[in-house]
């Protein structure tokens, strides 16, 4: 038998998140039974869509349980295994819990190189944000020369990636980060046009009438709330709006209304489309070569925070849904 140290959900919240809607536990993890593996997590992501898995609103995945491991994309090393597609020493990337080790039944593991790249590069700049900002920006937005896109969250794990996609393109990229820091990386480090602080700028469609004197033709949406309202005002006709999330709604007591004046879709012709990127993972191998290219290419910056100990996790998820992650958020866990 070995203890694990694991941090369970030990309540629902209602609006923000706080620190006694976690309880980390210490337990004995039972045997490895035929057909398992034991995984020691190296790191583990923190990502927002874990808010709505908090509560028991319908979504596209399940609510966390009560009372038991929150999950999340991981990485780890298999120490034990009965299951033959594993072996001892193997690196696997799949959902673990938000714990020390796992016992997994196999199922949704994916074994990965170590020698690679950095392992938590796998949960960021070559995993999941990425691989949803490419789809965004080469299957919806579609960006090119002489266009205007923007991104809000500029600057987040999938931000980065989308506005960077969207300027390699060829287009005028524009975005919104949370601070003076974020935004000054963003044009410097990752070749955005312009980008405001939507934590100190009052009037938001002053800023991207300033910003955007042509409008703009292709929305990545973050955010959602008064900046999409503000973006979605000034989208040129057949301009396309790919609806990736709205982290500013994700603690909202009461859900808030969309933008006034819906008939401009059709006035304008616009493509708003919402998606979630585990519905496109037959286009895996394509984003791998893709931007694994423009990486060895040194042409995609990415920045990260990472937290080092479980413990801190509650602590690093609160922060992430208030801006504090600078990049992709991940824990080492050892
Ligand atoms: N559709 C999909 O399949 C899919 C997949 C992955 C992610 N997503 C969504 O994509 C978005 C970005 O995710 P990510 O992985 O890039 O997250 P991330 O790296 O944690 O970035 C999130 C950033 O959002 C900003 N933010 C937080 N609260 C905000 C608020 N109230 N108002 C405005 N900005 C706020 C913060 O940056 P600032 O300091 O700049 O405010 C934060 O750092 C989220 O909405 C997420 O749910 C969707």
């Amino acid at each position: 038998m070995t203890d694990i140290t694991q941090i369970v959900l030990a309540k629902r919240p209602a609006g923000d998140v706080t620190a006694d809607c976690f309880r980390e536990e210490h337990v004995a993890l039972p045997a490895v039974a035929d057909g398992q593996v034991l995984i020691r997590s190296r790191f583990l992501s923190l990502d927002p869509y874990m808010r709505p898995r908090m509560t028991e609103l319908r979504s596209y995945t399940p609510p966390f349980d009560l009372d038991k491991p929150l999950t999340g994309g991981s990485v780890g090393e298999v120490v034990e295994s009965r299951n033959p597609r594993y072996a001892k020493g193997d690196t696997v990337i799949g959902m673990l819990n938000w714990a020390t080790h796992t016992l997994h039944d196999g199922k949704g593991l994916r074994k990965i190189d170590p020698a690679m790249a950095p392992l938590q590069a796998h949960l960021g700049v070559l995993g999941m944000p990425s691989f949803t900002a490419w789809y965004g920006i080469r299957h919806i937005c579609k960006p090119k020369a002489g266009e205007t896109a923007f991104v809000s969250a500029a600057t987040g794990a999938v931000g980065q990636v989308a506005g960077q996609l969207a300027k390699l393109a060829g287009a005028r990229v524009v975005g919104c980060a949370g601070d003076d820091d974020k935004c000054q990386w963003a044009v410097r480090e990752a070749g955005y046009d312009a980008c405001f602080n939507h934590r100190t700028e009052r009037d938001y469609g002053a800023v991207l009438d300033k910003l955007c004197p042509q409008g703009i033709d292709s929305d990545f949406e973050n955010v959602g709330g008064k900046i999409f309202h503000a973006v979605f005002a000034r989208l040129n006709d057949f301009g396309r709006l790919a609806f990736c999330g709205a982290i500013s709604e994700y603690q909202d007591k009461e859900p808030i209304s969309g933008p006034p004046k819906m008939f401009t879709i059709v006035q304008r012709r616009l493509t708003l489309q919402g998606f979630i990127i585990s519905d496109h993972l037959a286009l895996m191998g394509e984003f791998v070569s893709d931007v694994g290219g423009l990486l060895k290419a040194g042409k995609l910056r990415s920045r990260e925070t990472v937290v080092d100990g479980l413990a801190k996790a509650p602590q690093a998820f609160m922060g992430l849904l208030k801006g504090e992650n600078f990049g992709k958020l991940v824990v080492k866990v050892a």
